[in-house]
Protein backbone atom coordinates (compact mmCIF):
# COMPACT_ATOMS: atom_id res chain seq x y z
CA UNK A 1 0.00 0.00 0.00
CA UNK A 2 1.68 3.10 -1.07
CA UNK A 3 1.57 5.83 1.79
CA UNK A 4 0.82 9.79 0.53
CA UNK A 5 3.53 12.08 0.15
CA UNK A 6 3.95 14.83 2.98
CA UNK A 7 4.00 17.76 1.56
CA UNK A 8 4.08 21.63 3.01
CA UNK A 9 0.95 22.42 3.23
CA UNK A 10 -0.35 19.13 5.64
CA UNK A 11 2.20 19.64 7.87
CA UNK A 12 1.54 22.81 8.30
CA UNK A 13 -2.21 21.43 8.75
CA UNK A 14 -0.78 19.53 11.79
CA UNK A 15 -0.54 22.38 14.13
CA UNK A 16 -3.00 22.13 17.02
CA UNK A 17 -4.15 18.68 15.58
CA UNK A 18 -0.74 16.48 15.88
CA UNK A 19 2.55 16.87 17.02
CA UNK A 20 5.28 17.23 14.17
CA UNK A 21 7.97 14.45 14.25
CA UNK A 22 11.06 15.50 12.30
CA UNK A 23 14.64 14.08 12.42
CA UNK A 24 17.81 14.64 10.68
CA UNK A 25 19.03 11.44 7.77
CA UNK A 26 22.05 11.53 5.89
CA UNK A 27 21.96 8.82 3.95
CA UNK A 28 19.83 6.18 2.28
CA UNK A 29 19.18 3.62 4.72
CA UNK A 30 18.26 6.14 7.66
CA UNK A 31 15.94 7.91 5.39
CA UNK A 32 14.33 4.56 4.55
CA UNK A 33 13.75 3.47 8.01
CA UNK A 34 12.47 6.58 9.20
CA UNK A 35 9.81 6.51 6.43
CA UNK A 36 9.16 3.14 6.92
CA UNK A 37 7.71 4.38 10.59
CA UNK A 38 6.15 7.18 9.46
CA UNK A 39 8.30 10.23 10.20
CA UNK A 40 6.38 12.90 7.96
CA UNK A 41 9.59 15.43 8.40
CA UNK A 42 12.98 14.96 7.10
CA UNK A 43 16.17 17.09 7.34
CA UNK A 44 18.78 16.82 5.59
CA UNK A 45 20.52 19.00 8.09
CA UNK A 46 24.04 20.85 7.86
CA UNK A 47 24.98 19.21 11.18
CA UNK A 48 26.38 16.18 8.81
CA UNK A 49 29.57 18.51 8.62
CA UNK A 50 30.07 16.93 12.06
CA UNK A 51 28.05 13.56 12.48
CA UNK A 52 29.28 12.81 8.92
CA UNK A 53 31.79 14.70 7.62
CA UNK A 54 33.93 15.66 10.98
CA UNK A 55 34.48 18.87 11.10
CA UNK A 56 33.99 21.23 14.21
CA UNK A 57 30.87 23.41 12.80
CA UNK A 58 28.84 23.67 10.36
CA UNK A 59 30.42 26.07 8.05
CA UNK A 60 32.62 24.55 6.21
CA UNK A 61 29.62 22.76 5.06
CA UNK A 62 29.01 22.99 0.57
CA UNK A 63 26.05 22.89 -1.40
CA UNK A 64 27.59 20.25 -3.42
CA UNK A 65 27.90 18.06 -0.01
CA UNK A 66 24.25 18.90 0.71
CA UNK A 67 22.97 18.03 -2.65
CA UNK A 68 25.03 14.30 -2.40
CA UNK A 69 23.67 13.87 0.86
CA UNK A 70 20.08 14.96 0.07
CA UNK A 71 20.03 12.33 -3.26
CA UNK A 72 21.03 9.94 -1.28
CA UNK A 73 18.04 10.58 1.39
CA UNK A 74 15.22 10.96 -0.84
CA UNK A 75 16.53 7.78 -2.47
CA UNK A 76 15.65 6.29 0.40
CA UNK A 77 11.85 8.03 1.23
CA UNK A 78 8.69 7.68 -0.54
CA UNK A 79 6.41 9.44 2.14
CA UNK A 80 8.11 11.86 4.01
CA UNK A 81 8.44 15.60 3.11
CA UNK A 82 12.60 15.91 2.72
CA UNK A 83 14.66 19.38 3.06
CA UNK A 84 17.66 20.55 2.41
CA UNK A 85 19.63 22.36 4.66
CA UNK A 86 21.10 25.53 3.19
CA UNK A 87 24.32 25.15 4.33
CA UNK A 88 26.28 28.68 5.39
CA UNK A 89 27.15 31.16 2.12
CA UNK A 90 24.72 29.18 -0.02
CA UNK A 91 22.37 32.18 0.80
CA UNK A 92 22.75 34.74 2.87
CA UNK A 93 24.77 36.86 -0.47
CA UNK A 94 21.56 37.88 -2.27
CA UNK A 95 17.74 36.81 -2.90
CA UNK A 96 19.31 35.76 -6.15
CA UNK A 97 21.89 33.26 -5.11
CA UNK A 98 19.15 31.80 -2.22
CA UNK A 99 16.49 31.28 -5.12
CA UNK A 100 19.41 29.38 -7.52
CA UNK A 101 20.54 27.44 -4.82
CA UNK A 102 17.79 26.54 -3.50
CA UNK A 103 16.55 25.31 -6.71
CA UNK A 104 19.55 22.79 -6.98
CA UNK A 105 18.35 21.44 -3.97
CA UNK A 106 15.08 20.42 -5.42
CA UNK A 107 16.46 19.69 -9.27
CA UNK A 108 19.71 18.17 -8.11
CA UNK A 109 19.23 17.02 -4.61
CA UNK A 110 15.42 15.61 -5.23
CA UNK A 111 14.40 17.58 -1.89
CA UNK A 112 10.54 18.76 -1.68
CA UNK A 113 11.77 22.29 0.46
CA UNK A 114 14.75 23.86 1.84
CA UNK A 115 15.82 25.35 4.88
CA UNK A 116 17.42 28.33 6.11
CA UNK A 117 18.98 30.20 9.24
CA UNK A 118 17.49 33.55 10.11
CA UNK A 119 14.58 35.69 10.84
CA UNK A 120 13.81 39.12 9.70
CA UNK A 121 17.26 39.49 7.39
CA UNK A 122 15.97 35.88 5.71
CA UNK A 123 12.19 37.43 4.72
CA UNK A 124 13.07 38.61 1.72
CA UNK A 125 14.96 35.43 0.47
CA UNK A 126 11.74 33.26 2.05
CA UNK A 127 9.44 35.46 0.29
CA UNK A 128 10.92 34.80 -3.37
CA UNK A 129 11.45 31.18 -2.76
CA UNK A 130 7.83 30.51 -2.06
CA UNK A 131 6.54 32.79 -4.46
CA UNK A 132 8.93 30.45 -6.84
CA UNK A 133 6.94 27.39 -5.39
CA UNK A 134 10.16 26.27 -3.25
CA UNK A 135 8.55 25.36 0.31
CA UNK A 136 10.86 26.64 3.04
CA UNK A 137 11.41 25.84 6.84
CA UNK A 138 12.43 28.43 9.08
CA UNK A 139 15.08 28.48 11.61
CA UNK A 140 15.54 30.90 14.35
CA UNK A 141 17.27 31.32 18.27
CA UNK A 142 20.47 29.17 18.10
CA UNK A 143 21.74 29.89 14.70
CA UNK A 144 25.37 27.45 14.56
CA UNK A 145 25.89 29.31 11.48
CA UNK A 146 26.67 32.13 13.04
CA UNK A 147 28.22 30.63 15.99
CA UNK A 148 31.04 32.91 15.94
CA UNK A 149 29.28 36.19 16.20
CA UNK A 150 26.71 34.93 18.92
CA UNK A 151 30.14 33.51 20.41
CA UNK A 152 29.24 29.92 21.16
CA UNK A 153 26.83 27.45 21.04
CA UNK A 154 24.50 29.74 23.53
CA UNK A 155 20.76 29.32 24.89
CA UNK A 156 18.73 32.29 23.06
CA UNK A 157 16.24 34.70 23.75
CA UNK A 158 16.91 34.83 27.80
CA UNK A 159 16.39 38.28 28.47
CA UNK A 160 12.76 39.79 28.01
CA UNK A 161 14.23 42.21 24.77
CA UNK A 162 15.89 38.82 23.19
CA UNK A 163 12.48 37.26 24.10
CA UNK A 164 10.81 39.95 22.31
CA UNK A 165 12.90 39.94 19.50
CA UNK A 166 12.42 36.28 18.96
CA UNK A 167 8.78 36.54 18.91
CA UNK A 168 9.20 39.73 15.93
CA UNK A 169 11.87 37.16 14.12
CA UNK A 170 9.23 34.22 14.00
CA UNK A 171 6.45 36.71 12.86
CA UNK A 172 8.44 37.97 10.09
CA UNK A 173 9.45 34.23 8.79
CA UNK A 174 5.60 33.65 9.07
CA UNK A 175 4.76 36.39 6.70
CA UNK A 176 7.27 35.65 4.30
CA UNK A 177 5.38 32.10 3.74
CA UNK A 178 7.31 29.27 5.41
CA UNK A 179 5.22 26.31 6.30
CA UNK A 180 6.97 25.67 9.39
CA UNK A 181 9.77 27.46 11.91
CA UNK A 182 12.39 25.35 13.93
CA UNK A 183 13.12 27.16 17.33
CA UNK A 184 16.77 26.44 18.61
CA UNK A 185 17.87 26.72 22.14
CA UNK A 186 15.69 28.74 23.75
CA UNK A 187 13.76 29.16 27.62
CA UNK A 188 10.60 27.06 26.81
CA UNK A 189 8.59 30.25 28.06
CA UNK A 190 9.71 32.03 24.89
CA UNK A 191 9.30 28.93 22.30
CA UNK A 192 5.75 28.87 24.01
CA UNK A 193 5.10 32.33 23.36
CA UNK A 194 6.03 32.15 19.88
CA UNK A 195 3.97 28.88 19.66
CA UNK A 196 0.95 31.60 19.95
CA UNK A 197 2.08 34.18 18.35
CA UNK A 198 1.89 32.08 15.01
CA UNK A 199 0.16 29.78 13.08
CA UNK A 200 2.84 27.74 11.46
CA UNK A 201 3.69 24.63 13.51
CA UNK A 202 6.97 25.60 15.32
CA UNK A 203 9.76 22.25 15.71
CA UNK A 204 11.70 22.63 18.67
CA UNK A 205 15.04 21.58 19.36
CA UNK A 206 16.39 22.43 22.97
CA UNK A 207 13.31 24.58 23.06
CA UNK A 208 10.86 22.73 25.48
CA UNK A 209 7.88 20.96 25.04
CA UNK A 210 5.60 23.40 24.18
CA UNK A 211 6.05 23.47 20.34
CA UNK A 212 3.87 21.86 17.90
CA UNK A 213 6.78 19.52 17.17
CA UNK A 214 10.60 18.40 17.82
CA UNK A 215 13.47 17.94 15.73
CA UNK A 216 16.76 15.68 16.70
CA UNK A 217 19.81 14.70 15.29
CA UNK A 218 19.54 10.82 14.82
CA UNK A 219 23.02 10.22 16.48
CA UNK A 220 21.69 11.95 19.20
CA UNK A 221 18.98 9.78 19.29
CA UNK A 222 21.13 6.40 18.25
CA UNK A 223 23.42 6.87 21.26
CA UNK A 224 26.11 7.72 18.57
CA UNK A 225 27.35 11.27 19.63
CA UNK A 226 30.29 11.37 22.29
CA UNK A 227 29.06 14.47 24.51
CA UNK A 228 25.72 14.75 23.39
CA UNK A 229 23.83 18.55 23.77
CA UNK A 230 21.10 18.81 27.08
CA UNK A 231 18.12 18.83 25.29
CA UNK A 232 19.10 15.17 23.63
CA UNK A 233 18.06 12.25 24.35
CA UNK A 234 19.46 8.64 23.59
CA UNK A 235 16.87 6.12 22.73
CA UNK A 236 19.51 3.75 21.74
CA UNK A 237 23.44 3.08 22.51
CA UNK A 238 24.82 2.48 19.51
CA UNK A 239 28.05 4.19 19.82
CA UNK A 240 28.79 1.48 22.62
CA UNK A 241 27.26 -1.42 20.77
CA UNK A 242 29.50 -0.15 17.55
CA UNK A 243 32.58 0.23 19.23
CA UNK A 244 32.02 -3.92 21.39
CA UNK A 245 31.30 -5.26 17.54
CA UNK A 246 34.73 -3.69 15.86
CA UNK A 247 36.63 -4.79 19.25
CA UNK A 248 35.02 -8.50 18.72
CA UNK A 249 35.69 -8.29 14.93
CA UNK A 250 39.24 -7.39 15.55
CA UNK A 251 39.93 -10.21 17.70
CA UNK A 252 38.49 -12.76 15.91
CA UNK A 253 40.46 -11.73 13.30
CA UNK A 254 43.74 -11.89 15.26
CA UNK A 255 42.94 -15.36 16.29
CA UNK A 256 41.50 -16.94 13.45
CA UNK A 257 38.11 -17.49 14.71
CA UNK A 258 36.56 -15.06 11.79
CA UNK A 259 35.72 -16.31 9.34
CA UNK A 260 34.11 -19.74 10.38
CA UNK A 261 32.68 -22.50 8.58
CA UNK A 262 29.30 -20.47 8.22
CA UNK A 263 30.99 -17.18 6.35
CA UNK A 264 33.07 -19.79 4.07
CA UNK A 265 31.83 -20.69 0.84
CA UNK A 266 31.70 -24.96 0.24
CA UNK A 267 33.17 -25.23 3.59
O1 LIG B 1 21.58 20.85 10.95
C1 LIG B 1 20.72 20.40 11.71
O2 LIG B 1 20.71 19.22 12.07
C2 LIG B 1 19.69 21.31 12.19
C3 LIG B 1 18.73 20.81 13.23
C4 LIG B 1 19.40 20.57 14.49
C5 LIG B 1 17.56 21.70 13.36
O3 LIG B 1 19.63 22.43 11.77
Amino acid sequence: MSIAKWTAPKIRSLKGNQKVVCLTAYDCTFARWMDEAGVPLILVGDSLGMTVLGYGSTLPVTLDQMLHHTAAVCRGVTSAMVITDMPFMSYQVSVQQALENAGRCLQEGGADGVKLEGGKIRAESIRALVDNGIPVLGHIGLLPQSVKAMGGYRVQGKTEEAARQLIEEAKAVEDAGAFALVLEAMPPSVAQAITEAVSLPTIGIGAGRSCDGQVLVINDLLGLTDKPPKFAKAYAKLGEETRRAIAAYRDEVQSGAFPGDEQTYGA
